[in-house]
């Protein structure tokens, strides 16, 4: 029944991006001096949560690198690590110019350095950039001249108006280029699912109208929409049966939520995992208690305004927790699926 098993991973890369033509072009814009030797110009890709953010970006990096040589992608999700340290350090791993380095104790500058030394020109892809702990990061890696930003978050507003962000940042950054993704509209999720069921599954396993059905649970995510089909075509696998059905979909949801939660909380960073597992393991914890609880479990706790951004970026970002009450007299638990 299977054609193809990875084409149902969600981090398989699809060869063609469906209904982003524009948004390619437009990166693909800003990006495309650099085939020649010149600089790119910073970008923004805004966009809720299952929108295509992160492939837009990966996918085309990877197409400029095929048609142009000296030019070094390097990728870092701030939910996994958001001091500038580990930020720098994420990038410069990821784009292969760590070896150079040795393993700890690196400062700042010698990461930046090391960009700045490099033949290549980098493009940095900064995925969940409101996160950061600093601005500085974002101003530092800009100053260097061979890397080109692509700078990925949620809401353009919520970005632009936070303190953190307004001064410099907001300065240095507000005329790039903002590329925005809309929530996909039924009709295309279906397009994205069908072109991975063309690419994954053997012909006549699964209807149109089950396609349909994956789509409108999935409502816009398609992140999610992967998810089920790849669990409902297991389930009907491991059932020995040949067909996918309304009904497999509907016994894979749960399933399916827990998976896309799991991924989520695998990919936080050390202070950002600690604050979930807390929260898992009391149920329901008040700000107060966390943040004495935190404090004792951590080696070096971050402060209040940097733990607030975690907790607002595990409720908001990611779902995974909700708050209630406010300031002094807020409660945290783990949301329901
Ligand atoms: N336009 C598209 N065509 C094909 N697959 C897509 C498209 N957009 C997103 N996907 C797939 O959906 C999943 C979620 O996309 P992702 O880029 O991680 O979303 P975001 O970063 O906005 O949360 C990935 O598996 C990705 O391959
Ligand atoms: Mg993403």
């Amino acid at each position: 029944m299977i054609n193809n098993a990875r084409a149902l991973e969600t981090a398989y890369v699809p060869q063609d991006l469906e209904h982003r033509e524009g948004q390619i072009d437009q990166l693909v814009g800003e990006l495309n001096p650099l085939v020649h030797g010149l600089s790119g110009e910073h970008s923004f890709i805004f966009g809720p949560s299952g929108a295509g953010k992160t492939t837009l970006a990966k996918f085309v990096v990877r197409k400029l690198q095929e048609e142009s040589f000296g030019v070094q992608d390097a990728y870092h999700n701030c939910m996994s690590a958001s001091a500038k340290t580990d930020v720098l350090h994420g990038l410069v791993n990821d784009s292969g110019l760590g070896k150079r380095l040795p393993k700890d104790g690196v400062s700042t500058s010698r990461y930046l350095d090391c960009i700045r030394d490099s033949d290549d020109h980098i493009v940095a892809i900064v995925d969940e950039v409101d996160v950061l702990d600093d601005e500085t990061t974002l101003i530092g890696l800009s100053e260097l001249p061979n890397v080109t930003l692509v700078m990925i978050t949620i809401d353009e507003h919520d970005f632009f108006s936070d303190p953190r962000f307004e001064g410099r940042v907001k300065s240095r950054f507000r005329a790039c280029e903002k590329i925005p993704l809309r929530r996909y509209e039924q009709h295309e999720l279906e397009d994205i699912l069908w072109s991975r069921v063309d690419a994954g599954l053997k012909p006549g396993v699964i209807d149109s109208y089950v396609v349909e059905y994956i789509a409108n649970k999935a409502a816009g995510d398609a992140r999610e929409a992967i998810i089920l089909l790849r669990r409902a075509t297991m389930r009907v696998m491991h059932d020995d049966r040949s067909e996918i059905t309304v009904g497999d979909v509907d016994a894979v949801e749960t399933g399916a939520m827990e998976e896309k939660r799991q991924g989520h909380i695998d990919s936080l960073g050390t202070h950002k995992r600690l604050l979930y597992d807390i929260i898992k393991r009391t149920g329901e914890i008040s700000a107060s208690e966390l943040r004495s609880t935190y404090e004792e479990r951590s080696h070096n706790p971050r402060g209040d305004t940097t733990r607030g951004r975690y907790l607002s970026a595990l409720e908001n970002k990611y779902d995974l927790i909700t708050s209630t009450g406010t300031s002094r007299g807020t409660t945290y638990a783990v949301s329901d699926i």
